[in-house]
Formats: C-alpha cells, sequence, structure tokens
C-alpha cells in the first residue's frame, strides 16, 4: 500500500475511533429524541451503494452520500428516491416482508429529521440500541464510522452536523455471517439482520455525565461504592452521587481526566427476586445531571454455593432467545420483554439464561423490577477461529460492550464468556482472556460460561473442563434423553466436579411440537417431552454441588438448522411453549417442580 494511502487510512481509523467512543451510560434518561418509525430500506445484494464495479469503496460513500438528483439529466443511480419502500425501525427485516425473511446481505436505511439547535451549546449523538450486524453509519453525507456486533449499543458524536430541517442518517446494514465474527457462520437461531433496537438522537451538555457504576461495593451489604466519568472540556466537576429516599450520599470532584471513584455508606433494602427494590439514584455533576433506578444486591461464591447479600441461592432458571412471542422476530420492546419474563415467572423462576448474546435492554431493565436474576452472554459461540487476534478483539469489544450497557442491572449477576466451546488450548487462552477481561471491566459479578459434558466412566459427567479454572460457576449444557441416550439414562447418571464451584446446568431438555401427541417413548410428541423432564429433575436434585438450573428453552424459536417438515419447519421446538404461547405437557412439570419446595438452595 503506497505510504498517502496508508496515511489516509490510519487518519480515517482515528477519525472513526473519535466519532466511536465508549457507550453513553442510560441514553433513555438523556434529552434528545427517539428516531424511531419508518425508513426508507434499499435491498443491496452485491453492495453496489457502497463499491465499485472493481469493488474499490466509492469515493464520496455511494449511497451513503444522500445524493439528490440534481436536472432532470441527472442519470447518477445511488439515490434514495421518494418512492423507496420502508422498513420499520426497530426491526429485524426478515419478518417485515416474505422476500426478506431468509435474506443475508446488505440493506440501506434512510430517515430524515428535524433538529431544532438549543439555546444554548450542547452536544448531539446519533444512538443505536443495535444493528446486526456491521453498520456503516453516515449523516448529511459524511461518513461517521461503523460498528460490528449484533446485540450491543453505539453512537457516533453528531454535533455540529445537524441543520434545522432535512438531516439524513443513512446506515448500510450487513448481517452476512463470516467466519471469522463473533458468532461465526454456525449458530442455532436465525441470522435477523437490520436496526433490530430504538435509534436515539441524544442531546447532552458540552461536559456531561458519560459514564458510571453505582452498586454495592463487593463483599458489603451497606456501602455503595463505584465511579464516574465525564467527557468534554470542563474534566475537573464536583460529581454528587445521591440515594435520596436512603438518605445517602457523597460528594466526589473528578481528576483531568474526568473521572472519580467514590464510596459510601448506605444502610439499603437489599435487592433479590423476592424483594427486587429499586431506589432512584441521582448522579449530578455542575454542568449535567441523570438519574435511574438501581437496585443493590450483593453476589458472590462460597465454595460449591452461589451466595445471594451472603445466603445460598439456587437458581429455578430457564433460557430465553430474543424471539418475539407471537409475531417472531427479534424482540426489541418492553410489551416482548414483559411477556416472556413473565411467562418465566408464572412457571416459578428466580432465574433466566438470556441466550446466547446481550438481549434488548428492555429485557434487563424489566428483570431488575420483576425480581429475575440474568445470566448475560456474549455470542462465543461453537466453532470460534480462536488463534485469529481480530476475532478476540471483536469478542472483547462485544464484552465491554454488554458490560458497559448493563452494569448498573442489579438483576443481572453472571457475565458468560462463551457456549458450547470445542475443548483446546486456544480456545481456552481465548476464553481465560476474556474473563479476566471481564473481571478487570467488573469485579462484582461472577463469570461462567457453558461448556459440554466430558463423559468420564459409563453414566458419569465429569466437569473438568481447563476453562473452569477460570469461570466463578461452572455451566455445562447436557441433553440426556435427547440427543445423549434415552430418558431413563437420565436415572443412573452421576457428575462428579474437579473443581470446588458452583455447578449451573445451562441448558436441558428436548423437543416436540405444540399439539404432537403419542406415547412417551415416541419422538418428538409432546409425552417425550415431558418424559424426559421428569427424568431429569430428579437427577438434576442429586448433584450436590448444582446451585441452579436453565431449562432448554422458555419457548419455540426459529432455526435455519431445523429440517423436518411438519415437525419443525425451521423452528426449534425445544420451547416449554410454542412460539404462540401454548403451554407443552412438559412447561406443567417443570412449573410444579419449580413451585415445590425441593428446588431451593442446598
Ligand atoms: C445447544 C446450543 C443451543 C441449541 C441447543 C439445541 O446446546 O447451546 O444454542 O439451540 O443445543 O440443540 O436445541
Amino acid at each position: 500500500m503506497r505510504i498517502s494511502v496508508v496515511v489516509f487510512v490510519v487518519l480515517a481509523a482515528a477519525a472513526s475511533r473519535a466519532q466511536q467512543m465508549e457507550p453513553i451510560q442510560n441514553p433513555s434518561a438523556r434529552q434528545g429524541a427517539s428516531l424511531n418509525g419508518r425508513w426508507q430500506a434499499l435491498m443491496d445484494p452485491y453492495e453496489a451503494g457502497y463499491y465499485d464495479f472493481h469493488l474499490n469503496p466509492i469515493k464520496d460513500g455511494g449511497l451513503g452520500a444522500n445524493r439528490v438528483p440534481a436536472n432532470k439529466g441527472d442519470k447518477f443511480e445511488l439515490v434514495f428516491l421518494p418512492a423507496t419502500p420502508t422498513l420499520a425501525v426497530p426491526g429485524d427485516w426478515n419478518t417485515q416482508r416474505p422476500e426478506l425473511l431468509w435474506y443475508e446481505g446488505t440493506i440501506w436505511y434512510r430517515h430524515e429529521f428535524d433538529y431544532a439547535p438549543p439555546a444554548t451549546p450542547r452536544r448531539q449523538f446519533l444512538w443505536f440500541g443495535a444493528a446486526n450486524y456491521q453498520a456503516v453509519v453516515f449523516v448529511n453525507g459524511k461518513k461517521l464510522g461503523q460498528h460490528e456486533g449484533g446485540f450491543t449499543p453505539f453512537q457516533f458524536e453528531v454535533t455540529g452536523l445537524l441543520k434545522e430541517h432535512g438531516n439524513a442518517v443513512i446506515v448500510k446494514v450487513d448481517n452476512q455471517r463470516h467466519a471469522d465474527a463473533v458468532p461465526p457462520t454456525m449458530t442455532d437461531w436465525w441470522n435477523y439482520g437490520g436496526l433490530t433496537r430504538d435509534v436515539k438522537l441524544v442531546d447532552v451538555p458540552e461536559t456531561f455525565i458519560q459514564d458510571y457504576q453505582v452498586q454495592l461495593e463487593k463483599g458489603s451489604g451497606d456501602r455503595v461504592a463505584g465511579w464516574v466519568r465525564l467527557n468534554g472540556a470542563r474534566k475537573r466537576q464536583k460529581v454528587a452521587i445521591r440515594i435520596a429516599e436512603a438518605n445517602a450520599s457523597v460528594t466526589v470532584e473528578t481528576g483531568e481526566d474526568g473521572y472519580a471513584r467514590f464510596a459510601f455508606p448506605a444502610a439499603l433494602s437489599l435487592w433479590s427476586p423476592e424483594n427486587p427494590k429499586l431506589y432512584a439514584v441521582a448522579v449530578e455533576a455542575e454542568t449535567d445531571r441523570v438519574q435511574e433506578r438501581i437496585g443493590f444486591r450483593s453476589i458472590a461464591v462460597s465454595g460449591t454455593k452461589i451466595l445471594l447479600n451472603g445466603k445460598p441461592v439456587f437458581l429455578r432458571g430457564v433460557a430465553i432467545h430474543a424471539e418475539a412471542p407471537f409475531r417472531s422476530g427479534r424482540v426489541f420492546s418492553e410489551a416482548d420483554a414483559r411477556t416472556l419474563l413473565g411467562w418465566a415467572k408464572e412457571m416459578g423462576c428466580n432465574f433466566v439464561r438470556l441466550a446466547h448474546y446481550p438481549h434488548d435492554e428492555a429485557m434487563t431493565r424489566l428483570a431488575d423490577e420483576m425480581g429475575l436474576l440474568v445470566w448475560s452472554e456474549i455470542p462465543v459461540y461453537w466453532a470460534v477461529q480462536w488463534e485469529n487476534a481480530a476475532v478476540y478483539a471483536r469478542a472483547e469489544r462485544q464484552l465491554a460492550e454488554m458490560i458497559a450497557r448493563d452494569r448498573n442491572r442489579a438483576s443481572v449477576v453472571f457475565w458468560s464468556m462463551a457456549n458450547e466451546t470445542p475443548l483446546g488450548e486456544a480456545r481456552t487462552k481465548f476464553l481465560s482472556s476474556l474473563a479476566a477481561k471481564a473481571r478487570e471491566l467488573d469485579s462484582t459479578r461472577l463469570i461462567t460460561a457453558a461448556t459440554l459434558p466430558h463423559t468420564g466412566a459409563p453414566n458419569t459427567i465429569v466437569l473438568d473442563d481447563p476453562l473452569g479454572k477460570a469461570l466463578d460457576v461452572l455451566g455445562c449444557n447436557e441433553y440426556i434423553g435427547w440427543y445423549d441416550g434415552s430418558p431413563e439414562k437420565a436415572d443412573r447418571t452421576s457428575f462428579q466436579n474437579t473443581y470446588d464451584k458452583p455447578l449451573v446446568m445451562s441448558e436441558f431438555g428436548a423437543e416436540a411440537p405444540y399439539g404432537n401427541h403419542g406415547d412417551e417413548n415416541t419422538a418428538w410428541t409432546e409425552e417425550y417431552q415431558a418424559n424426559v423432564y421428569r427424568h431429569q429433575l430428579p437427577m438434576l436434585q442429586r448433584i450436590p454441588f448444582l446451585q441452579g438450573m436453565a431449562a432448554w428453552i422458555l419457548m419455540d424459536f426459529r432455526c435455519p438448522r431445523r429440517f423436518l417438515s411438519g415437525v419443525q419447519d425451521y423452528y426449534n421446538r425445544k420451547g416449554l411453549l410454542s412460539d404462540r404461547g401454548e403451554k407443552k405437557q412438559a412447561y406443567y412439570v417443570l412449573r410444579d417442580f419449580y413451585h415445590s419446595t425441593v428446588a431451593t438452595a442446598r
């Protein structure tokens, strides 16, 4: 590459990094405007809106240039004409038009908005809740930068780029799968593409409160600890953190880097599933103020126990994909979240495993309110390229963005590094590094991962994955009775734990379409699925170091790997409920177990 081009590339990368800074904490509490609604949308499977016919990026950004035909002789094609069809934002594109159900490629979105400049100078950011999988963002023809990763928020500063009328935000979203992506090409869920979560224009003071963590001090039940970070010219400010209802507060002074740590005593009613107490917490700087509702609890391990607020807790759980009930597609609303989490609560759950990627923020905020403990996970799933440094960087970036978004959610107690990854030195190094990074970013929560079972002696599952050394809590997915032998095999299976650490059985279950009936030895019937649960539950109860379980899965979900016509029809049917909310027999088996007294801490 010629020097001049190298310099250009380096400067461009720096510019885009400069534009896309660390996430803004709690954007929904900030001034600004929602950009949700109907956006123009153009399918571009050949990326002809971005590359010329020799595959060079088009200099002015192609469709991103927001070109308008100059006159009747204008022959330029890369234009959003008024007749351009639209798509709803937020929302995956797959479930909005039949021809988009299986589409994997680029769709260009365009939206126009007005912006009334404030009386005093402020700063503006374009904020996206998520875009799957890669997004390139333009505003008024200027390329702001790009983001990779389909399940975490990102934003670009647009201060000084907006005009009073007719601002055009254009986003190139590409959901193509790649072997060096996170997740890689093979997953067991639908590759929903698009601007799948809220889009906002966030408006903040010139120096604003960019990020903060306010939680119980690790190991404490009556001291609040955390930090605050300002962004802007006036970095040194007095900042107060107030919990008025508890009559507790502290005032600190940020340094030249805009950062300050704090700790202060507070007599609080601790958050738990039984008592999901949330406090109004205000963070008040001299130039900015932000408030939100935060719960305070401690989570720790002691030997093979999990301690919530110092007491052993047993996690009665279920796994959930971000699949919208009834309408299918990606969950993006509080209504979707309330339906799914309501079903989990009704079943007697105090715990949900949000598989296999960070869910919409509505899920974790609602889990705070409803009293559900949360396992949150990055999509380091199955066959990842463990020796590719760029892949590690992608995984670490998604981990940082997941933690940044939910660092103040009492419900989130686990950060999960991966799911069902194959044993190997490179993989264990990759995941152990991620675990160390997670602890560096957040020392208050427990680190886990869902591992594959390792059969030792016949009918003995040994928990000896080397990754266990890097985890606080072991996760294990086992399918005795479905992928592994008969349901009765569970009756003679035992577990050995080579670590003095708690186990959460992070998946177990079987598959049956709702309404498919037969005898309990006939696969794919509700009776077979229920019978698997009837043999699984006593086996799980016999595991002394088991401190939690998450049945796979709450609800049937779309899946391109599930071919059986008339049975799966490209759905994974392991749901305890159908995608239409119909309860299968296995739902009642697990519900009765969770409502019984046995499903409690050992
Ligand atoms: C695996 C995997 C899930 C998958 C499930 C299944 O354990 O973690 O993502 O959907 O099994 O096969 O149904």
